[in-house]
Parts: C-alpha cells; sequence; structure tokens
C-alpha cells in the first residue's frame, strides 16, 4: 500500500461510523479529503447526511462533489467529527495545522459529540512534537506575539525556531485572516501545560494542540488499518 491507499483505507474505515441522518464536521488536508470522496459516493446512494465544513477547501470540495454542506450556525451540534491529524500520540493527543484550518477544525471537532481521527502510520508518535506546532496568531502585533511565545514556551524548557508561515511571496492567512508561527519545539512533554501557556498571551488566536478531542483513531499502514480508542 502506498501513502494515498493508506489514507484512503482510513478513511474508509472511518465511513462505517457515519450512519443515516448524521450531522457531521468535515475535515482538511489529503486524508479528509478521501474521505469526503468516499463520502460523496455514498451520499449519491441514498445515505442522507449534512455536512459542516472545516475550511473553504473542504467546503469546495463538497460542493463540487455533492455533498450536502450547512454552516456551523445553522447546525452548532453535530453528531461526529472526522478529521486527519498531523501527529497522534497513544493517548488520542494531536497536532493539527499543517493545513493551516486548526481554528475551524477545533471549534467544529469541539462541537461534535464524537471526533475520529484517521491517519497513515506515519502519523503516529509516542510523544507530541516532531511536527513543528501550528500557533493561529492576530496579524496585529505579530512580532510582540512571536517573542511572547517564545518566552512563555522557555518556562517549559521549549525553545526552538518559530517560524512564520508563508505561501509564495506572500504571508500564509488562515480562512479566519490570521497568520500561522509553526514552532519547532521538538518533544512536547506536558501538551496541557504548553496549551495554558500559549492560551495566556493575547495574540494566540489558537494552537495547533488538540488535547483529550478524539475519541477514535483510525490508523492505516500497510498490513490495514487498527483502530485505537
Ligand atoms: C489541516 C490539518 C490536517 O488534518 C493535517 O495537516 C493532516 O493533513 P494530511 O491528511 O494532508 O496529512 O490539521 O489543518
Amino acid at each position: 500500500m502506498d501513502a494515498r491507499e493508506m489514507k484512503v483505507k482510513a478513511a474508509q474505515v472511518a465511513l462505517s461510523y457515519v450512519e443515516d441522518g448524521m450531522k457531521l464536521g468535515i475535515g482538511t488536508g489529503s486524508t479528509a479529503e478521501e474521505f469526503v470522496r468516499l463520502l460523496a459516493e455514498k451520499v449519491h446512494g441514498g445515505l442522507r447526511i449534512e455536512g459542516v465544513p472545516t475550511s473553504e477547501r473542504t467546503a469546495r470540495l463538497c460542493l463540487e462533489l455533492g455533498v450536502p454542506l450547512k454552516s456551523l450556525d445553522e447546525m452548532p451540534e453535530l453528531d461526529l467529527t472526522i478529521d486527519g491529524a498531523d501527529e497522534v500520540d497513544p493517548k488520542l493527543n494531536l497536532i493539527k495545522g499543517g493545513g493551516g484550518a486548526l481554528l475551524r477544525e477545533k471549534i467544529v471537532a469541539a462541537a461534535s459529540s464524537r471526533m475520529i481521527v484517521i491517519a497513515d502510520e506515519s502519523k503516529l508518535v509516542e510523544t507530541l512534537g516532531a511536527f513543528p506546532l501550528p500557533i493561529e496568531i492576530n496579524p496585529f502585533g505579530e512580532a510582540a506575539t512571536i517573542i511572547a511565545i517564545e518566552r512563555a514556551a522557555s518556562k517549559l524548557n521549549l525553545t526552538g525556531e518559530l517560524k512564520l508561515r508563508r505561501l509564495g511571496d506572500g504571508v500564509f492567512t488562515t480562512d479566519g485572516g490570521h497568520h500561522i508561527v509553526d514552532a519547532s519545539f521538538g518533544r512536547i512533554p506536558d501538551a496541557e501545560a504548553l496549551s495554558a501557556e500559549l492560551f495566556s498571551i493575547p495574540g494566540v488566536v489558537e494552537h495547533g494542540l488538540f488535547i483529550q478531542m478524539a475519541s477514535i483513531a483510525i490508523i492505516a499502514g500497510p498490513a490495514g488499518a487498527r483502530t485505537l480508542e
């Protein structure tokens, strides 16, 4: 199985959790997009669901493939969110935001009764942090916010490069109009403590640590998919 086939496998297993009439949160990224393609086939076969997309990118794909969408304001309580991740630890804590959609992803997951993460096995780690942590910041005063992030992290003995994410010649801007700092702290032994430190900084809008939000992870490898709960 190549990387894409593993993503498809994880998405197929996730689809078996989707029931007729469900209100779904629909994630962002290449793995979530495989899920959207499979979901669209089921919808064309008669499955009735309504979805809330976690990004403009996902919304475009859903519209293109005929997956019915509503806004989170129209449908503020969801049954299930299915989304990818950049890292998954054994307690199902996650790093997300590699695709830049972490704020909407977290809002949608928090509005859902359950979150299922789908990933290939390269995303499974013992301790979060090899993947640079995306931190969404308000563009106002971002130099000051970046200094504050460095100081906050150093209280936990976390240091490393903080890079403002760029896209082409410009700065990457999220669907919410914010910027992203990718923080290469390395191993994050206490994700809760880092989360609290980051939220104490006014310019930090959100961060990519998803702590105790996922209830199931479907991890696909060359031999097939396994489910972690
Ligand atoms: C987007 C995300 C994605 O879920 C994450 O980056 C994983 O993406 P992919 O499935 O393409 O590896 O958090 O903000």
